[in-house]
């Protein structure tokens, strides 16, 4: 095992849609950034057919915004493609997950057997979200935001003004 001083650093690629970012995943990004040496957060989309609400360097300068006081601990990136693939590329050793309750655990269970297989050099950790968020998601935002809702305790403001302005509602 490689410690000490000069051992190279410890980076972990958060990957995910994000679109958009809520408070769920700043808490982890947060707490996440206290634990490995680097945490990349790592923005998915498919060049082709991408059904997000934001682009991806909107999903990526919304985080940028979001995270800047956590710089250069933690960043953001965006990929297409495998996230093992991104996380070889960049020479992370750990794709990091949050977990709110029971619901995501076939499915990301099912993700980290699946990447073990492809990349067994990396690591899938865990993070439970803090329990004061368990039931926010990215989806729900964009829909109670879709009627002109605010949320300010799920997403911060910049992402809320964000939302309603790409849906038209200011
Ligand atoms: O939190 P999300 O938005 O549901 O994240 C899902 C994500 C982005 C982690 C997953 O779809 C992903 O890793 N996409 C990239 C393609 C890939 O690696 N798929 C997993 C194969 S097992």
């Amino acid at each position: 095992m490689n410690k000490g001083k000069d051992r190279n650093p410890l980076i972990a690629v958060y990957p995910g849609s994000f679109d958009p970012i809520h408070n769920g995943h700043i808490d982890v990004i947060r707490r996440s950034a206290a634990v490995f040496d680097e945490v990349i957060i790592a923005v998915t989309y498919n060049p082709h057919k991408d059904s997000a609400l934001f682009s991806a360097d909107e999903r990526v300068e919304i985080i940028r915004e979001v995270i800047h006081d956590l710089e250069p601990r933690a960043r953001v990136d965006k990929f297409s493609g495998l996230s093992v693939d991104y996380a070889e590329r960049i020479g992370a050793k750990v794709l990091l997950r949050s977990l709110r309750s029971v619901t995501d655990f076939d499915y990301e269970m099912e993700m980290t057997q699946m990447n073990k297989k492809m990349a067994p050099n990396i690591e899938t950790v865990f993070m439970f979200s803090d329990p004061r968020l368990f039931f926010t998601s990215s989806r729900l935002i964009k829909e109670v935001a879709s009627y002109g809702k605010r949320v300010p305790e799920l997403v911060p403001e910049l992402v809320m003004n964000r939302l309603r302005a790409k849906l038209k509602l200011s």
